[in-house]
């Protein structure tokens, strides 16, 4: 196995699970990888426990030249793609729960989504025993379940997490931005913009119930059907309603046929 020499030389080693269609985003975590570790593995894999029956994962984004490429300039020293036989072959049965965190926001309009992705990164962890692994800011729930399964399981890698990487106009840079048409990515820049709006709204003292009522309204405005919008606490996700620790504002709403999420740290008031 490549990563073998690394570990006698003993060099670190991260690793930056994806599921490819690379952009900015995804290679923001490969530069700050390339900052903390000597070793930088990225694997590309459109895991299809983590889709339910009717998401997307047939029509999932894939450009593998692309990515290679991309990958290669940056300087990446190992691309890992398994097949879909390899990390599930037949027999395979074993999921890994992560609990109640799984089951609220993106859990609830998503079952199984956390499951699918707790059990493809736990393996991922065990069949490389990377040092550290990164995730982005951008998938918060997601970097949570990690956090939560690595310390129950004990798995040793330390989790990474970096801020959300946007575009010009402070969209979230997703793979599943590729979907939108042009008019549709006109609009979909409502999400972050109304995010941003409500949380210097509920920083600046507004009730959040009301704030909140008022961000769903103009986000349907915009032309979004809003899944959820929520401030919740910034380590349990358990919701809030008072600004007195660490909360997060996140929001998943449909444009069209496409499914955006976005999230910003609201923190309490200094006194
Ligand atoms: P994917 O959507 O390809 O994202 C891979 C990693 O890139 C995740 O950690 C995600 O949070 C991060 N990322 C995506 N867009 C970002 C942005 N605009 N700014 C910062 N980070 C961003 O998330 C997955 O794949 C999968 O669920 C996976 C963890 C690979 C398990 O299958």
């Amino acid at each position: 196995m490549a990563i073998l020499p690394w570990r006698q030389k003993a060099e670190t080693v991260a690793l930056v699970p994806t599921m490819g269609a690379l952009h900015r985003g995804h290679m923001t975590l490969v530069e700050q990888a390339q900052r903390i570790t000597q070793c930088v593995i990225v694997s590309i894999f459109v895991n299809p426990t983590q889709f339910g029956a009717n998401e997307d994962l047939s029509r999932y984004p894939r450009r593998i030249e692309a990515d290679l490429k991309l990958l290669a300039e940056a300087g990446c020293d190992l691309v890992y793609m398994p097949s879909v036989e390899e990390m599930y072959p037949e027999g395979f049965a074993t999921r890994v729960d992560p609990g109640p965190l799984a089951t609220i926001l993106e859990g609830a309009a998503r079952p199984g989504h956390f499951q699918g992705v707790a059990t493809v990164v736990s393996k991922f962890l065990m069949q490389l025993m990377p040092d550290a692994a990164l995730f982005g800011e951008k998938d918060y729930q997601q970097l949570l379940v990690i956090r939560r399964i690595t310390r129950d399981l004990d798995i040793p890698a330390h989790i990474i997490s970096v801020p959300i990487a946007r575009d010009r106009d402070g969209l979230a840079l997703s793979s599943r931005n590729a979907y939108l048409t042009p008019d549709e990515r006109q609009h979909a820049v409502a999400l972050p913009h109304v995010l941003l709006e409500t949380a210097k709204a509920i920083h600046g003292g507004a009730t959040i119930a009301t704030a909140l009522t008022d961000g769903k309204h103009r986000l349907a405005q915009s032309g979004f059907h809003v899944d959820y919008m929520e401030l919740a606490d910034a380590e349990t996700l358990e919701p809030v309603h008072t600004l007195e620790r660490s909360t997060r504002l996140l929001a998943a709403a449909r444009i069209g046929t496409t499914r955006l999420i976005d999230n910003v740290a609201i923190e309490p008031r200094s006194v």
